[in-house]
């Protein structure tokens, strides 16, 4: 597997402002829009199969109830990922990463696949979303991320040629001793995350790529990258790279 670095804009949930996030749409929307990288959350099923979803419930984006974890792959497809967007969105499914991959690849998209566990599901997601890549005959581009370390500990286990960061709201003090230990390439932080121009020099001295979400606005992202940062993570990536 290669080791690909992002580019300075990437789609957040896909094309997430214009469709629903974590869809297919979303990927395709990004790819119309212009965008070479996505990110995406990456939950997985009760019988283990991963599938997109950025939040441990169901019901903010899909018509279901309950955890993503307590239901089975069956179930979970069953569902209607798109109305709570839009009308015009109705009937989209909840997709697996399979497709997702799948669709990538066709796209010629990169992805940074976010691994989002239900929280004690850290290592049991990380090896599923393994298990999903290592037979992916046609794999794009990928970056692991997560903001559980744990998960980042199994994904250097599992799939050591595929990149890693370590995502954070705010750097721990503890942050290079986190991403060394994981040989971490980029660090993912919050937009506002009281990033400073001396900070990014600090990852950057450090080896790490610097990325920043989630970063929606012209005005914002003019902002961050005048810190140095290398990338942003956007929810409307047409906006940005109009830029
Ligand atoms: O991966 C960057 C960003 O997606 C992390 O936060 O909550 O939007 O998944 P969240
Ligand atoms: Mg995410």
């Amino acid at each position: 597997m290669s080791n690909p670095s992002m580019p300075r804009i990437v789609a957040h949930r896909g094309a997430s402002g214009h469709a629903p996030e974590n869809t297919l749409a979303a990927i395709r929307l990004a790819a119309e829009q212009g965008a070479t990288w996505i990110e995406i959350d990456v939950n997985i099923s009760r019988d283990g199969t991963p599938v997109l979803h950025h939040d441990d419930g169901l019901s903010r984006c899909t018509n279901g109830s309950g955890l993503v974890i307590e239901h089975d792959l069956d179930t979970l497809l069953g569902l209607d990922s798109g109305s709570w967007f839009g009308d015009q969105f109705a009937g989209e499914r909840i997709a697996t990463l399979q497709q997702c991959l799948d669709l990538c690849h066709e796209l010629s998209l990169s992805v940074n696949l976010e691994i989002k566990p239900c929280s004690g599901w850290e290592i049991p997601t990380t090896q599923k979303i393994a298990a999903t890549l290592s037979a992916q005959q046609k794999l794009p581009p990928v970056i692991l991320s997560s903001f559980s370390h744990i998960a980042l500990q199994e994904a250097a286990r599992q799939l050591p040629s595929v990149p890693r960061s370590s995502l954070f709201l705010v750097a721990p003090p503890d942050w290079q001793a986190l991403t060394t230990e994981v040989k971490a390439s980029n660090i993912h932080l919050h937009a506002n995350s009281l990033l400073t121009t001396a900070a990014v020099a600090e990852f950057h001295a450090a080896g790490l790529g610097v990325y920043c979400y989630t970063v929606n606005t012209v005005d914002n992202a003019k902002a961050v990258f005048e810190l140095g940062v290398d990338g942003v993570f956007s929810n409307y990536p047409a906006d940005l790279l109009a830029m």
